[in-house]
């Protein structure tokens, strides 16, 4: 069966993925392909609501397994609103982040464990899963000091996570790469230590040979 045309981009903190993510829609767009290029938490007008909960406030303002399930139910309005939709028209799909977050971020850098996000992904989720994942994979004080928040306790208004201090980051990165290890056939692993250029190469690169045929 062809690979559904969800990508999506993960990575932790100052990784890039927002800026390659937007890149990507663009080059597909001007191949004249429908491109939705969407975000999560977000993406529908509800979806966006929680999302202001999750990253304001204080680092402890919630409790791990409540966050899990606030992420989860961001995902679920934005996969039957928006993700569903586009894909069933024909559109290509591209998410800045998806459900590896919640495994990397709450899984992982909470340690609510492995099993638990699994078992809500597949409740939410069932099999539905992107067909891509480009995971943007950097060391955590680079991304960190990318990010602009390194060594500051608490960071801006929007800044909840960058405010949960490296050894959670360190976590969140073993998680995304844990991900990567088990799932090699859709997740692969971008090394965005590089310059900007060699990046966007390397995505260019990983689409061609994942969507062989369907990439100009
Ligand atoms: P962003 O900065 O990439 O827009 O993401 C917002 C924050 O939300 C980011 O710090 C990671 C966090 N996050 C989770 O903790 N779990 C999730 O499931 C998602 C989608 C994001």
């Amino acid at each position: 069966m062809a690979r559904i045309r969800f990508i999506t981009f993960e990575g932790g903190e100052g990784s890039g993925k927002s800026s390659h993510a937007r890149r990507l829609a663009d080059w597909l767009k001007g191949q004249g392909r429908e491109v939705v290029l969407t975000r999560e938490p977000g993406g529908t007008p509800g979806a966006e609501e929680i999302r202001k909960l999750l990253v304001q406030g204080e680092a402890a303002r919630w409790e791990p397994m409540t966050e899990a399930l606030l992420h989860f139910a961001a995902r679920r309005d934005h996969v039957a609103k928006v993700v569903q939709p586009a894909l069933a028209r024909g559109a290509w799909v591209i998410s800045d982040r998806f459900a590896d977050s919640t495994m990397a971020y709450q899984g992982y850098g909470h340690r609510l464990g492995a099993e638990a996000i699994d078992l809500l992904r597949r409740l939410v989720l069932g099999d539905f899963a992107p067909g891509l994942t480009l995971l943007f994979d950097v060391p955590v004080a680079l991304g960190l000091e990318r990010a602009g928040t390194r060594n500051v306790a608490v960071a801006g208004a929007d800044g909840r996570y960058e405010s949960m201090g490296e050894a959670f980051h360190a976590r969140v990165r073993d998680g995304f790469l844990a991900i990567a290890r088990a799932e090699p056939d859709r997740v692969a692993v971008i090394d965005s230590a590089q310059p900007m250029e060699a990046v966007a190469a390397a995505v260019a690169a990983v689409l061609r040979a994942r969507y062989p045929g369907e990439i100009g």
